[in-house]
Parts: structure tokens; C-alpha cells; sequence
């Protein structure tokens, strides 16, 4: 309505009618700011189409920009903890906040406050990246936010998830006797894993309890070497943490097959029960690869379930000179992998594969009244394959991922990275200041810094860290190998080249030399 229409010809408005006027005309205004829309759609629902549309291009763009100047940024803070909390208000938010101050703060709080795993100079840990597609997948996956928990209320999240697990699969050479299910974490597959050794062994656990069946105090054996989940899984599910068995490495951080053995005799002999042996491909440390064909046979002679660790080194079996990496794994009664880790998928996406898949439904599956409608028994419902209801769509993502590498694209990435790390190591060799630490494995690199008075080379070599990681122009992490420290890089980032390794050798060399001068 115009003020215009409300006027006839040659008419003059008291004051009274003006002043009427204007209240309606802001009214008016103020309506058609909101766009007109009834109450509940103006506060209650969903941000308005075009609004929205206008907020992910940005976002888009927020994305692209991040990735493409990434190198520009630090790639840790070197703040106090607690200094990006203290710059955040406590109070939760009680009115609504535009979309433009979310990201104005986003950007100068918590952008500048995070380890930047995605920086090509980020050389800690498993060197996991970030991709396009990858992130295509997890925003595509976004949206639909939907709950894989049975076949009914996602069919295609179910069927696509029961399609790359069976992909990574073939990759991994594995026999179609295997079937899987994805998880968050190894740390998660490897607990269900052993849920269902403990099963078999001790039958009716899961009805009536470890002490009402009278189990018998089990064992697992994991290397030195090999990743603490062994002794979470123990914890959580009742087997105590002091079972699991920590059998000796030889020279190169693999696990002792005999010491094994006679470990498995040792507690026979004490009346305890050997349940489960865990063999690492690819070790937290130095991407060890255990002799898993000689511990297969242990485990078959013993009837001990066993498990492989995956969890880094089982990625690399796609590309065809690592086939070596999979001998024995056809044995296994259990195996995890996370492909988030070296098959390009983010965080978080593990897969875990059990010998005959049934085994593990037996243990976990329960159908609460509530879900039967929903449950189609002819069908996969993952939720009964773990103590998971609620479960994420992962699966697309891997399936967006798969797809636009290719197995050769993501087998031509490592076999780069394991380029590159072998390159770093012919450095390492040639400056008699440094030694590998451990032989190189896949894309890990341990190395040692020998320097200096003796008994200050593991505070120097944890200070070599320390500094270059204050500095945010790189990030590596330490460990300890046979007592001593070393310092450990981890390669797998699509964005990191030579260049980059280059000048992290130059970084450790030059901070080497500035502390034994000090
Ligand atoms: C060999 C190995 N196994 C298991 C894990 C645990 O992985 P997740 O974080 O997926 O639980 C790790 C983590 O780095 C690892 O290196």
C-alpha cells in the first residue's frame, strides 16, 4: 500500500491522519524487511532459500580461498592454552547472530587458533589429507544428514557403505569371505574385534557377564611397538589392561614371532588364557610392518583370533610394489584399515573387516521394539554390527573420493609420498650430524640428531621439535624408539612436494646448529 492511494484528489490530512499514515508506512517497511512471512516462518524455520543460497556461495568461496592460501598461514599457534577460549563470550548466545558475524569470528578466532593439518609443511603424525573432493563429499554428505542405522531408514547410505567397503576390499586384496562395516575409529574396530574373539572363546559372555560365566583371565599380544587401542579395547570391554601382552621388536621395530611363541606358552603354562594376537602393518612409531604370515601360523596352531592393524599401512596395498604388505592377511580373522588415514577420505572413516561378517552381527545385534517396523531382516542393518545406533552417512564421501581418483590416482599420491620419503632419508644419510632412526616405511621418516654432549641429544632432538613447531613454519612430532628420542615425520599431504621437504630439512639443520651453539 502507497500513502498515495490512500489520498483523494484535492484532499489535505490533518495531522491525526498523518501521523497514521506514517506508523502503517513503517509497519509496512518492517514487513517487507521480513519478507512478509507469517510469524513462524520468519523465526522458526530454516534460513529462506535465497539467503541460503547467498551464505554457501560464500562459504564456497571461504573454502576455496582457505585452501588456496594455506601455505600463508602458520601452521600451529603458539598460544597459552585457554587463550582462544578467553577471547570467546561464555554466555551462550540468547538472540540469533547473522551468518556474516559467525564467519567474521571465525576467522579471527578460530582460524588463527588451529593446528593447520592441511598445510603442506604439516609433517606430524600420519600425514592424512584434505582434497577437493574430499571436501565436495562431506559437504554433498551435509545436507542429507540422514541415519544409517538401518536398511529402511537409508537404503542407498546402506547399500552404498556395503559397496566401498566391498571396493576396499578388493583393493586390499582381501578374500570376499571378508565383510566390513565402518566405523569411526581403528580404536572402535579394534574393541569390536576383540568383543567377538572374547565371544567365541568364552560363549554367552554377552548374555551373562564375564563372572557369571566364569571366563578365564584372557591374554592379547601386541608388540611394543604397537598402538595403545590394544589396551583401550581391553579396558572397555572387561579384560583388563595388564592382559594385554607387549611382545618384543627385533632391529626393525617388527614384532619377535618367537618371542610371541613363547610368551603364548608362558601364560599357558600360568593357566591364563591366550585370546588374541594384534599385528601391526605400519606402526604408530615408524610404520613397522610385523611378520604377519609367521604369526598367522602362531595364531592358527594356538587358535588364537587374530587381528591386524591396519589402521595406517593397509592403505598402502593399493599400489601394486606395497602388494608385499599383504601377505598373511588372508588369515586373519579380523583387520581394520582407516581410510582416512592414507586413502584420501577425512576424518573420520575406518573400516573394520571381519572373516564371515556374521560373527560380529551375532554379538552386537538387538532389536529394541521401537526399530522393528524399521528393521527388514533380509536386509543389512548396520546397526547391528556394533553398539552404534545413530550412524553418519560416511559412506558417500569415500564413494565421491574412490571415484574421482581412481585407484591408480590415489595409488600414483603414495607411491609420491614414498618418494619423497625415501628421498628425505638419502639426506638424513649423507650429514653425519643426523641418523634414520629406524628404516623408512611407507611415509614415515624417524630421524636423530647425534650432535652435542651426550647426554643432552634427547632434550636436543625434543627441542629441535619444540622450536620449529613454536616457529608455525612447520609442525613435526617426537616419539621415543628404544628409550631415546627421535624426531618423526610423517608424509601423505597432497600438497607437500619436494620443495617443502627441502626446506623442512633446512629448518631441522639450521635450529640443530643454532642450540649446540647456545
Ligand atoms: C597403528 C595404529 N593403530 C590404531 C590407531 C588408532 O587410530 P584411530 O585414531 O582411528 O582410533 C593409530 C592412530 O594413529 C595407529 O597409528
Amino acid at each position: 500500500m502507497r500513502s498515495e492511494r490512500l489520498a483523494r484528489p484535492g484532499h489535505a490530512f490533518s495531522d491525526c491522519e498523518l501521523a497514521f499514515i506514517r506508523v502503517h508506512l513503517q509497519l509496512m517497511q518492517d514487513r517487507s524487511a521480513s519478507r512478509e512471512l507469517p510469524l513462524d516462518e520468519q523465526s522458526l524455520g530454516d534460513t529462506p532459500p535465497d539467503e541460503f543460497r547467498r551464505q554457501l556461495h560464500t562459504l564456497a568461496d571461504w573454502i576455496a580461498d582457505y585452501r588456496e592460501k594455506i601455505e600463508s598461514i602458520r601452521v600451529a599457534p603458539n598460544d597459552e592454552p585457554g587463550a582462544i577460549l578467553a577471547k570467546l563470550p561464555a554466555e551462550p548466545p540468547e538472540q540469533s547472530e547473522t551468518f556474516e558475524r559467525i564467519m567474521a569470528d571465525l576467522n579471527r578466532l578460530i582460524v588463527p587458533g588451529m593446528t593447520h593439518w592441511g598445510h603442506p609443511m604439516f609433517l606430524g603424525y600420519f600425514g592424512w589429507t584434505i582434497t577437493g573432493p574430499g571436501i565436495l563429499g562431506e559437504m554433498a554428505t551435509a545436507p542429507l544428514n540422514v541415519n544409517a542405522m538401518t536398511w529402511r531408514t537409508s537404503p542407498a547410505a546402506t547399500e552404498l557403505e556395503t559397496l566401498v567397503v566391498d571396493w576396499i576390499r578388493q583393493w586390499m586384496h582381501l578374500p570376499n569371505e571378508f565383510g566390513g562395516v565402518v566405523f569411526d575409529t581403528a580404536s572402535v574396530g579394534v574393541m569390536h574385534a576383540l568383543a567377538v574373539a572374547r565371544e567365541e572363546a568364552a560363549p554367552s559372555v554377552r548374555q551373562r557377564g564375564l563372572v557369571a560365566t566364569g571366563a578365564p583371565v584372557f591374554r592379547i599380544y601386541a608388540s611394543e611397538q604397537a598402538h595403545s587401542s590394544a589396551e583401550k579395547a581391553a579396558i572397555a570391554l572387561g579384560l583388563g589392561e595388564e592382559n594385554v601382552r607387549r611382545v618384543p621388536v627385533d632391529a626393525e621395530f617388527r614384532m619377535d614371532a618367537t618371542a610371541l611363541r613363547e610368551m603364548i606358552g608362558q601364560d599357558r603354562q600360568q593357566k591364563l588364557c591366550p585370546l588374541a594376537v594384534i599385528a601391526t602393518v605400519g606402526t604408530t612409531s615408524t610404520a613397522s610392518v610385523d611378520p604377519v604370515p609367521e604369526i598367522a601360523q602362531i595364531c592358527r596352531a594356538e587358535k588364537l583370533w587374530l587381528h591386524i592393524d591396519g589402521a595406517y599401512g593397509a592403505g598402502f596395498a593399493i599400489v601394486p610394489e606395497c602388494r608385499w604388505i599383504t601377505a598373511g592377511w588372508s588369515e586373519a580373522d579380523s583387520i581394520v584399515v582407516n581410510p582416512h588415514k592414507t586413502l584420501f577420505v577425512p576424518l573420520d572413516f575406518s573400516v573394520l573387516y571381519v572373516r564371515d561378517l556374521e560373527r560380529l552381527r551375532r554379538v552386537f545385534t538387538l532389536v529394541p521394539e521401537y526399530l522393528r517396523g524399521d528393521t527388514v531382516a533380509t536386509q543389512k542393518n548396520y546397526m547391528d554390527y556394533g553398539i552404534q545406533l545413530g550412524r553418519r552417512f560416511r559412506a558417500l564421501k569415500a564413494w565421491m573420493i574412490f571415484r574421482s581418483f581412481g585407484r591408480e590416482g590415489m595409488a600414483a599420491r603414495l607411491r609420491e609420498c614414498v618418494r619423497l620419503a625415501n628421498l628425505f632419508a638419502d639426506w638424513i644419510k649423507i650429514d653425519s650430524r643426523f641418523e634414520l632412526a629406524a628404516p623408512v616405511s611407507m611415509g614415515v621418516i624417524c630421524l636423530r640428531f647425534l650432535a652435542g654432549d651426550l647426554d643432552k641429544i634427547d632434550q636436543l632432538n625434543s627441542e629441535i621439535v619444540e622450536r620449529i613447531n613454536a616457529s608455525g613454519r612447520a609442525y613435526f612430532t617426537q616419539t621415543k624408539l628404544r628409550d631415546r628420542t627421535v624426531m618423526r615425520i610423517g608424509l601423505g599431504n597432497v600438497l607437500t612436494t619436494e620443495r617443502h621437504l627441502r626446506e623442512a630439512w633446512d629448518m631441522i639443520r639450521s635450529v640443530a646448529t643454532e642450540l649446540i651453539r647456545l
